[in-house]
């Protein structure tokens, strides 16, 4: 495994919380003012708007130093699947990253942990950067059972990407910590516990000998008020931030920090 140096990386998970019409507009505001926040080579931010606004933003922000990441994809690369949204056909709007795994999509949508192996192959087939979003319940993280529960999500991850092991020097892979219990809660965990689940993973993706550039993110309430004591820890480079990415100002302070 080859560890990234300090380069931070912002995602904004902008959910379905605009609708297309807001998120252009919004967007469109804030065009020189994220151009300006992303001028640095230090500094990588993705923005994951609702699918459909993915087409028209890229014409907006296809020249700029701004990425964009759609919010999911399908486990299938095509056919008959209805509602669904293929990693190519993603690919084709100019995003480069894509979530999969987001707790609301496990919960809401019934995604288990081998659909979201699938979708992973989808993503390092077409060479789309992959977040991929893992992390335990309250009732879990409660009955001690916080690794355990990462490490059913993980594994059938670490099966693709060692099958996967020659594409992919194509893609930056990134893993986000999101305990479920820490997404727009309020709460985040204490320095021990992100210290002990960062250090697992990183031993975990080690042993897997697996030859990949992971980034480390974390998300789960991240915002201006907390971005300093989160700063502070050195084991992860970067965050997915949900609520507080909707409001450019409180991005900008997270990321300027
Ligand atoms: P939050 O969401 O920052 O609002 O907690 C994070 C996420 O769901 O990815």
């Amino acid at each position: 495994m080859v560890v990234s140096q300090k380069k931070y990386r912002y995602v904004a998970n902008w959910k379905m919380s605009y609708n297309l019409n807001e998120t252009l507009d919004y967007a469109a505001r804030h065009y020189d003012a994220y151009e300006k926040l992303a001028d640095t080579p230090s500094t990588t931010i993705v923005i994951c708007p609702t699918t459909i606004a993915l087409y028209p933003l890229g014409k907006i922000f296809g020249q700029s130093n701004i990425k964009l990441g759609a919010q999911d994809c399908s486990d299938h690369a095509r056919g008959s699947f209805t509602g669904q949204t293929s990693a190519e056909s993603i690919r084709a709007t100019g995003a480069s990253y894509c979530i999969i795994g987001h707790s609301e999509r496990r919960r809401l949508c019934g995604e288990t942990s081998a659909m979201i192996a699938s979708k992973l192959e989808q993503l390092i087939d077409v060479h789309i950067n992959p977040i991929i979003c893992i992390g335990e319940t309250l009732e879990e993280n409660k009955a001690g059972k916080t690794l355990s529960a990462l490490e059913e999500q993980l594994n059938p991850l670490l099966q693709i990407m060692n099958k996967k092991q020659a594409l992919l020097s194509y893609t930056s892979v990134s893993i986000a910590y999101e305990p479920v219990w820490a997404i727009g809660s309020g709460l985040v965990p204490t320095h021990e516990h992100l210290e002990t689940v960062y250090a697992w993973l990183l031993q975990k993706i080690t042993k897997s000998g697996i030859q990949v550039q992971i980034q480390f993110l974390y998300g789960g309430s991240v915002t201006s008020k907390n971005i300093e004591q989160l700063k502070k820890m050195a084991f992860f480079d970067g965050f997915l931030v949900g609520g507080a990415s909707l409001d450019f100002q409180e991005f900008e302070k997270i990321v300027q920090y």
